[in-house]
């Protein structure tokens, strides 16, 4: 649900510039944390409505920009879990959350760590951390039964950064797996699992 409290919070963080280092407000306290583009956030909150999911999961959470997209898509009891290993970024995001008032919780850690720690299914998970790991993290959850049949997958960045995603992309091909490639700036990977 899109409170004025999370569209408030959407609309400060897409102020910032998103360009490589300048991704921060004049104290700078924002830091560098590279964020889904313009295009890509109301793209985040359509799917989510579409999907439905009951739980959701991010890998990569930084200021907190897309997850605030992607429970503002969701229904009523919907969750998000988020992982940040950035241990000041996971706090300041929490904190955020808990000032929009919006069920999301940030799990500190690194993410394959973590996902050992998580339990249950989940119903869409968004990977938006390290490139090169979006295939070890998709196979830990699958190990894990964290995803499973009807679990939708997305993934930004499979464009503007596909060599470090060629693992990722071709595990669905080998694997004959619909996808679709939305051609966002970034380039945005959604699939379900069958
Ligand atoms: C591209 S940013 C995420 C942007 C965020 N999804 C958004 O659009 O607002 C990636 C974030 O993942 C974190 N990260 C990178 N690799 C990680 C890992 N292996 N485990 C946990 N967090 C990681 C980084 O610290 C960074 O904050």
């Amino acid at each position: 649900m899109m409170t004025e409290r999370v569209r408030r919070e959407i609309d400060l963080l897409e102020s910032f510039s998103k360009q490589g280092e300048s991704y921060s407000d004049s104290t700078g306290r924002y830091g560098w944390r590279n964020p889904i583009r313009e295009d890509t956030g109301g793209l985040l909150q359509a799917l989510v409505v579409t999907a439905d999911p009951a739980r959701m999961l991010e890998i990569g959470t930084a200021h907190g920009l897309s997850g605030l997209y992607l429970i503002s898509g969701a229904r009523a009891g919907t969750t998000l879990d988020t992982i940040e290993f950035d241990v000041a970024v996971a706090a300041a995001t929490q904190q955020r959350m808990r000032d929009c008032q919006v069920p999301v919780t940030v799990r500190c850690g690194e993410a394959l760590t973590v996902i050992d720690g998580l339990a249950g299914r989940y119903d869409l998970v968004f990977f938006d951390a390290q490139k090169n790991q979006y295939q070890s993290q998709l196979e830990r959850l699958l190990a894990r039964g964290l995803v499973g049949p009807g679990t939708v997958l997305l993934a930004d960045n499979v464009i503007d950064r596909a060599e470090e995603c060629a693992d990722f992309l071709r595990w669905f091909i080998d694997r004959e797996i619909p996808h679709h490639i939305i051609q966002t700036e970034c380039g945005l990977l959604v699939a379900k699992l069958p």
